[in-house]
């Protein structure tokens, strides 16, 4: 009986405690896919103005001018973050399959070898995130022309993360590796 007592607290604790695993990521700035998937589940119209094809310009001026249905409150970086997906993915012909973005790519091809603090607190125009992508170190990396694109536009928009707003178990060697 003492034993089932000793033992039942910290089984009790364990069960409450049960907590949905931390997102350590949740500091990386949302790609194009997460904000448009929240958008079509607002306003699934929006899916018949994705089935054309347009420029990261145009569906800028578009985000930031009308605005899209479903999508309200985007500031500047994500309203580009966005431009650019649209442009890369479009034309969407199936909402529910939409492809992955910069930020998906970034976690799956850019932390297997450090990690992605390395990639995330450097601030960089585009050649110089090509450039990164074309050293040895990362021809190899399995992503295609479009896909290598892709991705330095999102870390353009959105890298350059103070080490401060990294959760620490994702500072480990600071900005380094
Ligand atoms: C196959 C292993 C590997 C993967 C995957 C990888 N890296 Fe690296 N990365 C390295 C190595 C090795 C270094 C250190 C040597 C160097 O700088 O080339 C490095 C260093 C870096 C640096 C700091 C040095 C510099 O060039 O500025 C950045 C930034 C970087 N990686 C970005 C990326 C990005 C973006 C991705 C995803 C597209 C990525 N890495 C994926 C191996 C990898």
């Amino acid at each position: 009986m003492r034993t089932g007592l000793l033992v039942l607290p910290p089984l009790l604790l364990l069960a409450g405690a049960a907590p949905a695993q931390e997102d350590y990521f949740a500091f990386m700035p949302e790609g194009g896919r997460t904000m448009l998937a929240a958008a079509l589940a607002a306003e699934p119209s929006l899916a018949e103005m994705l089935a054309t094809s347009q420029t990261a310009e145009d569906w800028l001026t578009r985000i930031t001018g009308e605005g899209l249905p479903g999508l309200t409150g985007l500031d500047d970086w994500q309203a580009r973050t966005l431009a650019d997906y649209l442009a890369y993915a479009g034309p969407i012909d199936d909402p529910a399959a939409l492809p992955p973005d910069g930020r998906d790519m970034t976690l799956e091809r850019c932390q297997s070898c450090h990690i992605v603090t390395v990639v995330v607190t450097q601030a960089r125009e585009k050649e110089a995130w090509l450039g990164t992508m074309s050293k040895p170190s990362h021809v190899e990396i399995p992503l295609t022309e479009a896909e290598r694109d892709q991705l330095a536009d999102y870390l353009v928009v959105n890298a350059g993360i103070p080490i401060d707003a990294i959760p620490p178990e994702l500072r480990a060697g600071g900005a380094s590796y």
